[in-house]
């Protein structure tokens, strides 16, 4: 593993390209391999020990990639996996969306002395008390408003924008109970709902602060890095980098984003752009079968059916 080597970010579907967005306004030199498990999509209705073998098998797959670093861009992943993917990849830096987010949340709470923080997120991830617990261990005292929208995930993979109508009034009926409540500050604990952040900063009003976790998690993927001596600024594309070049200034150099994906790559490739904002190369296909067979060491990948 040397500074060159690709961070892998992995999501469920399209949502975390958001993340991938941040990683590159903040790193742009970073080679990025993306997974979207979109054959088996949405994780958010799914138990902990499905999600978990899920991310084991994408992570026990890219392996031979060696990346430096794995974020679990996907707050349900986060929420039900990382502690035992952690403990199934001990020598794998990992990462998730959720310490950051809680910490934005309580940083955008301010001085207040009893806060009221909300999270809209998909029922598992309300289900795990992920969030709830790390905004507690910040501000204890912070009254916490969680309210799950089963039905968000599935609009936006559908590619619906924010003009449709069915978008405000689904976003009506899950904001409008939390807005009886007054809440201070709005987590979209959810990787997919940024790209409604503008309409739901407008429904939910200026006084409440609006928090995705995805710049705060590319900020915490770019300390780890630096901290581990890891960061890919070597200059230029084109491996000059620390080569006399006189009179010739070299380009930045700008990582590459390689994506896979578990089915339909041609529509994952067309509705990209309005999570990453830029378009992408068509996705490599890799059958859900294959991951089947990449169970994780300890036999953690492979699926336990509940009795
Ligand atoms: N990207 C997932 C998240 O952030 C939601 C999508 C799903 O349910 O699979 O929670």
């Amino acid at each position: 593993m040397s500074p060159d080597s690709p961070i892998i970010v992995l999501d469920s579907g399209l949502g975390g390209l958001t993340v991938v967005r941040a990683l590159r306004n903040v790193l742009p030199g970073e080679d990025i391999l993306y997974f979207g498990d979109t054959a088996r999509l949405p994780y958010g209705s799914k138990t902990g020990a499905t999600v978990t073998g899920f991310v084991q098998q994408i992570i026990a797959y890219l392996r031979p990639y060696d990346a430096k670093h794995v974020v679990i861009a996907c707050n349900t992943a986060t929420a039900l996996s990382l502690p035992a993917v952690r403990t199934t990849f001990p020598g794998l830096s990992i990462s998730g969306v959720i310490e950051p987010g809680a910490k934005a949340a309580t940083a955008a709470a301010g001085a207040k002395q009893v806060p009221t923080i909300a999270v809209l997120a998909t029922e598992a991830t309300i289900r795990s008390k992920a969030y709830e617990r790390a905004i507690h261990r910040r501000r204890l005292h912070a009254r916490m408003l969680l309210r799950p929208a089963p039905l968000l995930v599935p609009i936006i993979e559908e590619g619906r924008d924010a003009t449709d109508p069915l978008v405000r009034l689904a976003l009506q009926q899950y904001l409008g109970p939390l807005l009886t409540h007054h809440m201070d500050v709005l987590v979209l604990g959810c990787t997919h709902y940024p790209v409604y952040k503008e309409l739901i900063c407008k429904i939910v009003g200026n006084a409440v602060r609006v928090i995705d976790s995805a710049e705060q998690c590319a900020d915490d993927v770019a300390r780890r890095l630096k901290i581990r001596k890891l960061l890919n600024d070597a200059g230029p594309a084109d491996g000059t980098a620390g080569q006399d070049s006189p009179g010739r200034e070299q380009p930045p150099r700008s990582g590459q984003l390689r994506c896979f994906v578990t089915d339909d790559p041609a529509r994952f490739q067309r509705l990209a752009p309005r999570f990453l904002g830029v378009a992408i190369d068509k996705p490599a296909w890799v059958a859900p079968d294959e991951l089947y067979g990449h169970a994780a060491p300890d036999g953690g990948g492979r699926l336990s059916v509940p009795a």
